[in-house]
């Protein structure tokens, strides 16, 4: 359809069913016509209604999604077809691992290459539009919800967001295997306060502009179609009825021009907040703040028809949304072919294909982190080993958010080695319960692989905890182990970073394996035995305990900084109890080569505004094995109006360097990438003195120092 033709059909349509466009409705709507309950009769609509809406979520499958869009498109006065959406977050039947892993593999092409295999599967299973990606910067990992986040750094998330808009939308969202992106939750839903899910944030504004709205911005501008709202208050007020977070900001200052998406019942929920005196004043204010679909409420439905009628609430806003809402139907190509790529041919042939499996495997291959290894990894096949810990036989690996992957494809750890390695001498006891028959064969092993963490039933929407230390049981199976066999190799499970400073301590390996998707554990199993290199990095840091959180490498000098050491001293900024530091810090992570770095060579001493420098270092592959190096360049802006970071990620590369090698990694600066909002809140960059930092990890002391010249 052309332009004019889309707003022909606007004008054509009647107040009642520009407003139907306006609302999302989940499948329970869509049981057989007369046998509508529950939700479906909170929001009084009669049998046929729900047909009339404009967009549904959370259904999936092709033919079911044909018949259902054949009965839309016949209900409807003007026979607009419906955008069917859903949450394919780290893919739809055939799983990777979970976002914050994908942010661990430091490979934008990576999580592109994930984000289109996620796509082509649920666009041939009729679904139009995803509700990824979620890039929430969040420094908590009490929070269940750092699981669906690349992670902590502002940077990375950024360059992740880009990632995975392009993977999901491609050039042209009418293209076969390309769906509409959402990106997620907007703004600021990764730092509820004390961890705790949907809780109000408390984040100032220096914070909020510099570092949780950088990745929304990202996904942006990579032309993402879709923003969800979050559930949280920014300042005091709901996001969901923002006009300042969602006109001012959004719109008018990033520039985005597509559909704003509440979360689920958040614009009814404005009202416990106690923002909104009832469902009527809730959708006057959120169509005003700008959001567009009501995503399971009746506020839209139940009000907006009388608000315009009323004149208290202007049509021409409910127009635009509409309008807004229809461009993206016909962007995806929808009024030519309500179907899309849905066809159950289509599935039979993409869905769980080769390609997605073997994507499963080398995901969760280069996205584990090894954090310790004092030479027992890897493994040799000859060795005996025994495998212990509940988790080495759960198929709850995949993640909270794998809503549609086909869990009965799911290999376990379990099965992952004995697939592989028929013939090694491995024994399993997937239990956390130390029984003297399974200490009697530990203790006659070579090395114990012990699996320790949090199954996908701890992570994930509303899983938040107050403690993030391992469970009771698992921590007396590690104690029990430890004393009988001191070559322990302990598998990190989880959505979010666990405390385990003294599984760290003891074990001779640790490897975080997140929560790695379908044949993920096939690819943990590459790592083992060496037939992968490991080249994950933290993307979030690991703190020492739950008290550090809310944790992150950006961090403040303070007015009275910590020298350099571990002791606790008095009148400084410090704890009396664990280090200021996480036990594991962003950006670390371990391969079985050695690498080694030069000093930073800076191309030169003075940058000057409109021009560039480079920052290089020589690396060199000092070890048997193939490797990827992932180099890092943090930068610190020494003074400034405000206080600056000690350290802020600008920069990334994951190298391939073969035993031997040696390579020049360079970085350009420019002083675009190190404006930031000055004390009046101009986004700017003043003169004055610069380190840069290039090395392995957050923690690199590799730096060389420039100036930026007053004028
Ligand atoms: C979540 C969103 C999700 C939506 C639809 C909400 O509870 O916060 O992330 O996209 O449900 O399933």
């Amino acid at each position: 359809m052309t332009d004019s033709q889309l707003k022909n059909l606007l004008r054509d349509m009647s107040l009642q069913e520009k407003i139907e466009q306006l609302v999302q409705l989940h499948g329970g709507f869509f049981g057989d016509v007369g046998m509508i309950t529950g939700p479906a009769a909170e929001f009084k609509m009669s049998p046929n209604q729900p047909y009339r809406t404009g967009s549904l979520l959370g259904e999936t499958g092709a033919s079911h999604l044909k018949e259902l869009q054949d009965r839309i498109v016949a209900s409807q006065p003007h026979k607009i077809p419906a955008i069917f959406m859903a949450d394919v977050i780290h893919g739809y039947k055939t799983a990777f691992p979970v976002p914050v892993a994908i942010g661990s593999g430091f490979d934008p092409e990576l999580a592109e290459e994930i984000a289109s295999a996620a796509a082509e599967e649920c666009a041939a299973a009729g679904v139009h539009a995803t509700f990824s990606p979620m890039v929430d910067v969040s420094k908590d990992c009490r929070w269940g919800r750092c699981m669906e986040s690349p992670g902590e750094d502002p940077y990375l998330n950024s360059v992740m967001a880009a990632a995975q808009v392009r993977g999901f939308q491609g050039d042209d969202i009418s293209k076969k295997g390309k769906v509409a992106a959402c990106v997620k939750h907007f703004a600021g839903y990764g730092a509820p306060v004390a961890g705790r899910d949907y809780n109000v944030t408390e984040i100032s504004e220096h914070t909020f502009f510099e570092e949780y709205l950088k990745p929304y911005e990202a996904a942006v501008n990579a032309g993402v179609k879709l923003v969800m709202t979050a559930f949280n208050t920014v300042d005091r007020k709901p996001c969901t009825t923002n006009k300042r977070l969602l006109r001012d900001i959004l719109r008018d200052k990033m520039g985005f021009d597509g559909v704003v998406i509440s979360d689920y019942n958040a614009i009814g929920e404005t009202v416990n907040h106690g923002s909104s005196a009832d469902s009527r004043e809730a959708a006057k204010k959120a169509l005003i703040a700008g959001c567009d679909i009501d995503m399971m409420s009746d506020c839209y439905i139940g009000n907006l028809k009388s608000l315009a009628e009323s004149g208290e609430l202007d049509e021409g806003l409910i127009d635009e949304a509409v309008y807004r809402v229809l461009k993206l139907k016909n962007e995806l190509g929808l009024f030519e072919n309500p179907y899309k790529d849905g066809s159950e041919e289509a599935e039979r042939e993409i869905v769980f294909s080769k390609k997605h499996r073997e994507l499963s495997r080398r995901a969760a291959a280069e996205t584990a982190v090894l954090l310790k290894n004092n030479g027992v990894l890897p493994l040799d096949e000859k060795k005996k080993i025994t495998v212990v810990g509940a988790l080495a036989d759960d198929r709850a690996i995949i993640g909270s958010w794998a809503i549609f992957a086909d869990d009965s494809k799911t290999l376990t750890l379990k099965d992952a080695l004995e697939k592989e390695y028929p013939g090694a001498d491995i024994s399993f006891f997937a239990d956390d319960n130390a029984s003297d028959e399974i200490l009697e064969k530990v203790k006659n092993s070579d090395a114990v692989i012990i699996c320790l963490g949090e199954n996908q039933d701890r992570t994930g929407e509303s899983m938040s905890v107050a403690d993030i230390s391992l469970p009771k049981s698992q921590l007396s199976l590690f104690s029990a182990v430890k004393s009988v066999n001191k070559n322990i190799i302990s598998l990190i499970f989880g959505g979010r970073p666990l405390a385990i400073p003294e599984v760290a301590n003891d074990s001779a390996a640790v490897l975080e394996v997140w929560l790695p998707g379908t044949l993920g554990t096939l690819g943990i199993s590459d790592i083992l035995f060496g037939k992968v290199n490991p080249s994950g990095r933290l993307s979030m840091s690991i703190p020492y305990c739950s008290g550090q959180l809310p944790i992150s490498y950006i961090q403040f000098n303070t007015g009275r900084p910590k020298p350099e050491t571990d002791c606790f001293i008095r009148y400084v900024s410090n704890y009396m109890d664990v280090p200021n530091r996480p036990l594991y810090s962003f950006g670390q992570g371990l391969g079985y080569s050695e690498i080694g770095y030069s000093p930073v060579r800076l191309s030169s001493e003075i940058l000057t505004p409109g021009e560039k420098i480079t920052a290089s270092v020589d690396i060199e592959n000092k070890g048997k094995m193939s490797a990827k190096e992932t180099v890092q360049m943090y930068i610190r802006d020494v003074k400034g109006s405000v206080v600056r970071p000690l350290r802020e990620l600008k920069g990334f590369r994951k190298v391939p360097i073969e035993p031997g090698e040696k390579k020049t990694v360079s970085f350009e600066i420019d002083c675009d990438m190190l404006r930031f909002y000055d004390a009046d809140m101009n986004f700017t960059v003043e003169p004055g003195d610069f380190t840069v930092y290039v090395g392995k990890d957050s923690l690199t002391e590799n730096g060389a120092g420039f100036r930026i010249l007053e004028n």
